[in-house]
């Protein structure tokens, strides 16, 4: 990774240890506030069950994969550009989720199918909004397309997704592929944040 990348990313860990949510998060044992995201989400879309296959895009520093391996006993696997912690029960994969082998890797740890795709997935930002939103937009539409090779019918796709020019585009194209597609706005999202999150469910048959 480059040193620009790296340093983004210290960033965004430093903006992390000034959060409140994150004493709170770690208080209950987990690694990042984004675990509440995740605990919220569940509690009101019923997203995980006790035997479903996970996928977890973006998966560092691994608070998404503690609630993941807590909801199921299948199988669960990270993928993310920096170094996760091991989590029990959880195959981690250190690399770039938008490379080919990447993606080839986790289909065959699936034996390709997982029931449920999540993408906490955020670029690094560069401050030029438009490029960030426009990287941003990539992420989604990469993990969009792994969902759709990997679930089955049944499945469920969720993705971090960040309101501007690109969102309304991306949830025409997500309503094209799934049956149902929920915008979701998080009270665990901090107050100035533009993320909000797109549940979709049952693919659409081609
Ligand atoms: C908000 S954090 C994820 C937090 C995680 N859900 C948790 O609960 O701990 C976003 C992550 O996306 C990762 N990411 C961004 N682009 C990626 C890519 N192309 N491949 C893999 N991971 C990527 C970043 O490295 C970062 O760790």
């Amino acid at each position: 990774m480059s040193q620009k990348r790296q340093s983004k990313s210290a960033q965004w860990h430093r903006v992390q240890e000034q959060d409140t949510q994150v004493r709170a998060a770690r208080a209950q044992g987990y690694r990042s506030r984004s675990a509440f995201k995740l605990l919220e989400i569940d509690a009101r879309e019923r997203l995980l069950h006790s035997d479903v296959q996970i996928a977890d895009l973006g998966c560092s520093p691994g608070g998404w994969l503690q609630v993941a391996t807590q909801k199921t006993d299948g199988k669960v696997v990270g993928v993310d550009l920096l170094p996760t912690k091991p989590v029990v029960g959880a195959h981690i994969l250190q690399a770039d989720f938008t490379q080919e082998k990447t993606i080839a890797t986790i289909l065959e740890l699936f034996d390709g199918r997982a029931d449920v795709v999540l993408s906490d997935m955020a670029p690094n930002l560069s401050g030029i909004a438009a490029a960030d939103q426009a990287r941003a937009a990539e992420l989604v539409r990469a993990a969009m397309n792994f969902a759709l090779r990997v679930l089955p019918p049944t499945g469920r796709f969720l993705s971090k997704g960040f309101q501007g020019d690109d969102f309304p585009l991306l949830l025409e194209e997500m309503k094209k592929q799934f049956m149902t597609v929920k915008i979701l706005h998080l009270q665990a999202s901090r107050a100035a944040s533009k993320e909000a999150y797109f549940l979709a469910r049952g693919v659409r048959k081609a």
